[in-house]
């Protein structure tokens, strides 16, 4: 755990005693100036809201924001009289609070949002009527601890790719540059009222699969081919949110989907309904094209492959390696592999001669 955040974590609480404190203040002397009138709805409306007082902790703090305004109570007081024919008082008084007091345009209090790996995920939290002093925080809740990352406009959290950018009229949107897998997990969206609202996102990154197949579909991470053969690459790309044709081939630094410097390479994409497959063939090919063979999707989905060209008479081309390229596991295995051709390779060499 950074040192930090324990800070910023005591920091977002003294906050919230503070705006708490100031609002409870003004609270009390809201009611000593109501209370000095001797309007009879203004009585029944003190009795009807520490009556939702006792009720629910949550439109405790409705009605600190309702006795901050004196117009609004007003309003209160116009509509509480015109339903004091009907009946309940109370009732109507208690729908003008909820109305009243900050809360989020989504009222299922929750969302998802999937985002691509490396891409831009955009968290939003639309706030309603929210009063002056109040803020709105974005905090990460990982594994029982939180992580304070904005207040307000204000960033707080030491990774630089988080930022708020409020979007007009009340959309008070976190943004994550360059989507990470442990990025993913639980957002909240917190107003600073007492009891604080929280709104929860839960970010998922979408990791698309990018690998490099055989005729059988195995995965592979090397391919062997002799002199004069045609190398044939087979690139999936899969778990993307649609079909993607933007599948790029390149050896070593080198890309080859439009290469007519070398000549006899050819690509050839089938899109998928989410995802594509994609096939380099490489004609006659020659110790110029060995080396290692990249499909990309975008910086951070990409696969390579391994391509060794032989000498010689040899046997047709040869393919080694099942084990899963996308893991990029130790290359232990691929360097037996490459050990024991080489040897086979120089045994039927001096068979040969
Ligand atoms: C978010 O995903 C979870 C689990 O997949 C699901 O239970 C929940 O209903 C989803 N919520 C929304 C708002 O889509
Ligand atoms: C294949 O390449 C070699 C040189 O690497 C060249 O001599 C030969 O003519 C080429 N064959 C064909 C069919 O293009
Ligand atoms: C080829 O790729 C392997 C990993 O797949 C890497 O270790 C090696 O350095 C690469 N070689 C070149 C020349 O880029
Ligand atoms: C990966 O592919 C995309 C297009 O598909 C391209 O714009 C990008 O430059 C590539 N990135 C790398 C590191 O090769």
């Amino acid at each position: 755990m950074k040192p930090q955040q324990p800070l910023t974590t005591v920091l977002v609480v003294i906050f919230w005693i503070v705006s708490f404190s100031t609002s409870h203040e003004n609270d009390v002397k809201g009611s000593a100036s109501s209370s000095s009138s001797d309007d009879q709805l203004n009585v029944a409306f003190q009795s009807s809201s520490s009556a939702l007082r006792s009720a629910s902790s949550d439109d405790y703090s409705s009605s600190i924001q309702q006795q901050q305004q004196p117009q609004q109570q007003q309003d209160m007081d116009e509509s509480a009289s015109s339903h004091s024919k009907g009946g309940s008082l109370s009732d109507a008084t208690a729908v003008n609070l909820a109305e009243r007091s900050p809360r989020f345009e989504d009222p299922s209090g929750h969302a998802n949002v999937t985002v691509q790996l490396g891409d831009t995920a955009f968290l939003n939290c639309r706030v309603l009527d929210l009063q002056d002093k109040t803020q709105v925080s974005w905090v990460r809740r990982h594994e029982q601890e939180l992580h304070l990352l904005t207040v307000g406009m204000q960033t707080y959290s030491t990774d630089s790719r988080f930022s708020l950018h409020f979007q007009h009229p009340n959309d008070w949107r976190l943004q994550i540059k360059f989507a990470r897998p442990r990025d993913e997990g639980i957002y909240e969206c917190q107003v600073s009222i007492h009891p604080p609202r929280i709104y929860t996102v839960r970010l998922i990154v979408a990791v698309p699969s990018v690998e490099m197949v055989d005729d059988h579909g195995r995965v592979i991470e090397e391919k062997i081919y002799k002199t004069g053969s045609t190398i044939e690459l087979k690139c999936v790309v899969s778990k993307v949110p649609g079909p993607t044709a933007n599948i790029m081939w390149r050896h070593g630094l080198r890309i080859l989907n439009y290469d007519t410097s070398r000549g006899g390479i050819s690509v050839k994409t089938d899109l998928l309904p989410y995802g594509a497959v994609s096939r380099l063939y490489i004609a006659n090919a020659s110790q110029r094209d060995a080396g290692n063979y990249t499909c990309n999707i975008s910086e951070s989905s990409w696969t390579t492959v391994v391509v060794h060209i032989l000498n010689g008479e040899h046997p047709a081309a040869m393919q080694h390696g099942q084990s899963s390229s996308s893991e990029r596991r130790p290359l232990v295995i691929s360097m037996l592999v490459v050990v024991l051709a080489s040897w086979f390779f120089m045994w039927k060499c001096s068979l040969s001669r």
